[in-house]
């Protein structure tokens, strides 16, 4: 306000009463003046009303002023949450490990794949990872130090987004978008509230990858729980159990028995789990996709792409996929199964995906 009034006083001390009417000069000079008078107030306030509006967004997106992240303010959507920003916000990571070198002026997408087990995350990973731009870490915080409080979460997703974060699948200087593979069980739903509050401070988008046939991730789930079982006894047993990454499935032989009195409970809780789940981040920027539309329509990568925002190109996997065929063949009591899903809401997983 000061510079307007200190501008207004000079412009009347240019105005001299000249002597010919001073009367009708004063008074015409008096209302130019009174009209510029409202006219800045009210344009001043309008200024002030927004402009305190966009501070008190601005202090929910830096909340450790202290850490350069090198987020570009002015590309962080705005709002209190409730709309989902359309335009992913640019980062621009600055390593304490080494330097981006030419590739520093390059944005970078963050993101976290969010999935459950058994649900072809590992399988999706890879193919993102085949992308020469595109650093997604594997499942992080499968390591349970990593996500025993918000804290040693929050710590180890630092390093991932600064690029501090060293696996096989890190492309370092040139990486257009990096990020990790997080199961719900790992955290992710316990320490929700500041996990979302995170991924909206530094602009982190969600891909959900869920899986449609919750009956045939059951059978995965219980064949992939033997198999390391019996990988354990037999002494096979590796060092990286976690990562279904690197590991060529050869799991199909083994047929699990499926407890039919509880099985319509688990599936609703796994279904339950991960509504819940959309719900928690549903005002960060997000994608769903399901695993079945993938393998149906590999197009659908390029929608991944896109909201990656990187080049397209085409992307692929080496990961044998397991559990094709009818189920009937995958279930070794499946008459009971029959029976117990046979004209529920989840009878469509009997009879699969081949709509
Ligand atoms: C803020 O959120 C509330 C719901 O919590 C919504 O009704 C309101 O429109 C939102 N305001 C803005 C400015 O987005
Ligand atoms: C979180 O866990 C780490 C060890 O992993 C510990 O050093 C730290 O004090 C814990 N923080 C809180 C707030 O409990
Ligand atoms: C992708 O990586 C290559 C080098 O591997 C680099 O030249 C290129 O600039 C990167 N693209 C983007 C969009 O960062
Ligand atoms: C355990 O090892 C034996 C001998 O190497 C092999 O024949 C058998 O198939 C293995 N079992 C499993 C479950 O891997
Ligand atoms: C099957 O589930 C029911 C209900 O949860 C439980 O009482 C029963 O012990 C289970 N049966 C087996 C074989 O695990
Ligand atoms: C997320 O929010 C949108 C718009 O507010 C709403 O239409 C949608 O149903 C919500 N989804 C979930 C899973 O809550
Ligand atoms: C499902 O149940 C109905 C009767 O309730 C039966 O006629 C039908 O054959 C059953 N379907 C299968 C595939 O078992």
């Amino acid at each position: 306000m000061a510079e307007y009034i200190y501008f207004f006083n000079k412009d009347t001390l240019i105005v001299k009463p000249p002597k010919k009417s001073p009367m009708f000069l004063r008074m015409i000079a008096l209302l130019f003046a009174m009209v510029c008078g409202v006219l800045i107030c009210s344009i001043r306030l309008k200024q002030i009303s927004t402009s305190s509006k966009i501070t008190y967004r601005n202090i929910r997106v830096i909340q450790i002023p202290d850490i350069d992240y090198g987020i570009k303010q002015i590309e962080i959507p705005l709002g209190n949450g409730t709309e989902q920003s359309e335009i992913p916000p640019v980062n621009y990571p600055k390593p304490q490990t080494f330097s981006r070198a030419e590739c520093a002026h390059n944005p970078v997408q963050f993101f976290a794949i969010i999935s459950m087990q058994r649900s072809g995350s590992g399988w999706f990973e890879t193919l993102l990872n085949s992308h020469s731009n595109v650093s997604s870490n594997g499942e992080i915080f499968s390591v349970f130090d990593r996500r025993k409080n918000i804290s040693s979460i929050i710590n180890t997703l630092d390093k991932v987004y600064n690029l501090d974060w060293f696996t096989s699948a890190s492309k370092n200087e040139c990486s257009a978008a990096v990020g990790l593979k997080w199961m719900l069980n790992q955290g992710l739903m316990e320490y929700h509230e500041e996990i979302v509050e995170y991924f909206k401070r530094r602009g982190v988008s969600a891909i959900f990858l869920f899986r449609r046939n919750l009956l045939r991730r059951l059978v995965s789930v219980l064949a992939n729980s033997y198999d390391r079982h019996a990988k354990l006894l037999n002494g096979t047993h590796k060092a990286h159990v976690h990562s279904h990454t690197e590991v060529a499935e050869t799991l199909s032989s083994y047929k699990p028995v499926i407890n039919s009195t509880s099985l319509i409970s688990d599936l609703k809780e796994v279904e339950v789990t991960a509504n819940k789940a959309l719900k928690y981040f549903n005002s960060t920027r997000h994608i769903i996709l399901y695993y079945e539309d993938l393998v149906m329509n590999r197009k659908k990568l390029n929608d991944v792409l896109d909201f990656l925002r990187l080049p397209r190109m085409e992307l692929r996997s080496r990961q044998v996929k397991i559990h094709t065929g009818s189920l009937s063949e995958h279930i070794k009591n499946w008459d009971d199964i029959n029976r117990a899903l046979n004209g529920t809401v989840y009878e469509s997983f009997l009879r699969d995906y081949k709509r």
